[in-house]
C-alpha cells in the first residue's frame, strides 16, 4: 500500500515505551509518574450530574451548526469572560483537531509554522499531517523561561504563516509576560502572521510569575489575528467527552471564523450530546478544577519536602499546568536515566528530550499523580538520579 509521505517512516514505539510494555508483560507493577489522564487519577467527578447533562432530550436531536451549538458557545464565552462573545467561537472535537483546522486554514503545503520549544511534542505531527513544517523556536531559561525574540526572527522565513505559543506552556509551566505578548503580537503584525495561543492549562495557576499574561483575551484588540485554543479536556478534566474550541480576535477575525466554519462543515465532528451538555459541564467544572488544583499543590509541596534532602537535585518554578521539571546532574542522557529508573525502580518518568528540552539534566513528572503514589515514586527514583 502506498502511504502518504506525511506519515512517519515506521510506527515502532520509542525505547522507553518498549521497555514499559516489556516489563508490564512480565507482570511488573510500574508506578506511573507521567499520568496526564485525569479520569485515572482518583478525582471525585460528579458522576450523576455528568450523566444527567449527557442525557437531556436535546442529545437526540441533530441540528448541526458548523460553528457549534449557540448555547454551548455562549457558556464557553461566559467561562472565558474578557468580552468574548459566542460569535467569536467555533467548537471542535478537541484542541488537537483545532490545530488541524487552523493549519488547514492558514497554510499551503510547504508553508511553515513557528512552534515553541521545549513544548508539547505533538506540534510537529499536527503540522506535518496538514502538509506544513513546524519550525521550533527555542525559549531560554534564566531565572524563568523567556520568549527569545531573536530566535523567533531567526526561525522566520518567507513560508512562515503562523506562530504557536502555549500559555502556560507544557511542560515548563511558564506563562508569557505582558511585555512578551506586546512584542509577539507586534512581530506577527509586522510579518502578517497569525498567532495561535493554546491556553488549555490557563485555569491551573500555581506559583507567582511577574507581569504574567493570565490570558491572551486580556488584549481586546491585538494587532494580528489571534486564535485561542482550549477545551474540556483540561478546563473540566473531561478529555473523554471530546470538546474543544477556537476563539478568534484581531484583524480579519470574522473572515477567519467564516472560513473555519466552512472547514468544520466538511466534518461536523462535534457530537450533539457533548454540545447539549457543555453549559452544564462547564458549571460542573467548578467542582472538578479545585480538586485538580489541590492535587497539583499537594504534590509540589511533597516534591519540595523531598528535595530538601537531595542537594544534587532541584526543580524549576511551576507557574501553572500539570507538570514539573526535575533537575538532575547531567551525567548521562535523560533517556538513559528514564530507562534506568524504569528498570531499577519500576517508576515511569519522562526524559526532558521527549519535550525537546535542550541538553540533558531534566526529567518531567506529572503533578496529577495520586498523592501517595507521587510520594512513593519520588522515594523510589531519587537513588537512581
Ligand atoms: C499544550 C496542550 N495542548 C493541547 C492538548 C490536547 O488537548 P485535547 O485533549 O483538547 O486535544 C494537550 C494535551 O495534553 C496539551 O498539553
Amino acid at each position: 500500500m502506498h502511504l502518504s509521505s506525511r506519515l512517519p517512516q515506521g510506527f515502532e514505539p520509542n525505547a522507553l515505551t518498549a521497555a514499559l510494555t516489556h516489563l508490564r508483560a512480565q507482570g511488573r507493577e510500574v508506578l506511573d509518574l507521567t499520568v496526564s489522564n485525569p479520569t485515572r487519577c482518583g478525582f471525585d467527578h460528579p458522576e450523576a450530574e455528568i450523566r444527567q447533562a449527557l442525557s437531556q432530550p436535546a442529545v437526540l436531536a441533530y441540528d448541526p451548526d458548523p460553528q457549534g451549538a449557540r448555547a454551548a458557545r455562549e457558556a464557553i464565552a461566559f467561562h472565558h469572560g474578557h468580552g468574548l462573545r459566542a460569535e467569536d467561537l467555533l467548537l471542535t472535537a478537541s484542541t488537537s483537531e483545532g490545530y488541524g483546522l487552523l493549519f488547514k486554514l492558514l497554510g499551503d503545503p510547504g508553508d511553515e509554522v513557528l512552534v515553541p520549544s521545549p513544548s508539547y511534542p505533538l506540534f510537529e505531527w499536527l503540522a506535518r499531517l496538514e502538509g506544513l513544517k513546524a519550525r521550533p523556536v527555542p525559549s531560554y531559561f534564566h531565572d524563568r523561561w523567556h520568549l527569545d525574540l531573536g530566535a523567533l526572527e531567526a526561525a522566520m522565513s518567507t513560508r512562515t504563516r503562523a506562530v504557536v505559543v502555549v500559555n502556560p506552556n507544557n511542560p515548563t509551566g511558564h506563562f508569557l509576560t505582558k511585555t512578551e505578548w506586546t512584542a509577539l503580537t507586534a512581530f506577527c503584525a509586522r510579518h502578517q502572521l497569525s498567532l495561535l495561543v493554546d491556553e488549555v492549562f490557563a485555569d491551573y495557576v500555581l506559583e507567582p510569575g511577574e507581569n504574567r499574561l493570565a490570558t491572551a483575551l486580556l488584549d481586546p484588540e491585538p494587532p494580528c489575528p489571534v486564535f485561542l485554543l482550549s477545551g474540556l479536556s483540561k478546563v473540566a478534566a473531561l478529555p473523554q467527552l471530546k470538546l474543544g474550541w477556537i476563539a478568534t480576535r484581531g484583524p480579519g477575525a470574522a473572515t477567519g471564523l467564516e472560513a473555519l466554519a466552512f472547514l468544520a462543515d466538511q466534518y461536523l465532528s462535534v457530537s450533539a450530546p457533548v454540545q447539549a451538555a457543555a453549559p452544564r459541564l462547564l458549571q460542573l467544572a467548578h467542582a472538578i478544577r479545585p480538586q485538580v488544583q489541590e492535587r497539583l499543590r499537594a504534590n509540589l509541596a511533597t516534591l519540595d519536602a523531598a528535595l530538601a534532602g537531595q542537594p544534587h537535585l532541584s526543580r524549576l518554578p511551576v507557574e501553572g499546568g500539570w507538570s514539573v521539571l526535575l533537575r538532575r546532574p547531567a551525567v548521562d542522557a535523560d533517556e538513559a536515566c528514564a530507562l534506568r529508573v524504569l528498570e531499577e525502580a519500576s517508576v515511569l518518568v519522562h526524559p526532558g528530550s521527549f519535550f525537546d528540552l535542550p541538553g540533558d539534566g531534566h526529567l518531567i513528572l506529572s503533578l496529577l499523580t495520586g498523592e501517595s503514589g507521587f510520594r512513593e515514586g519520588l522515594h523510589r527514583i531519587f537513588p537512581w538520579l
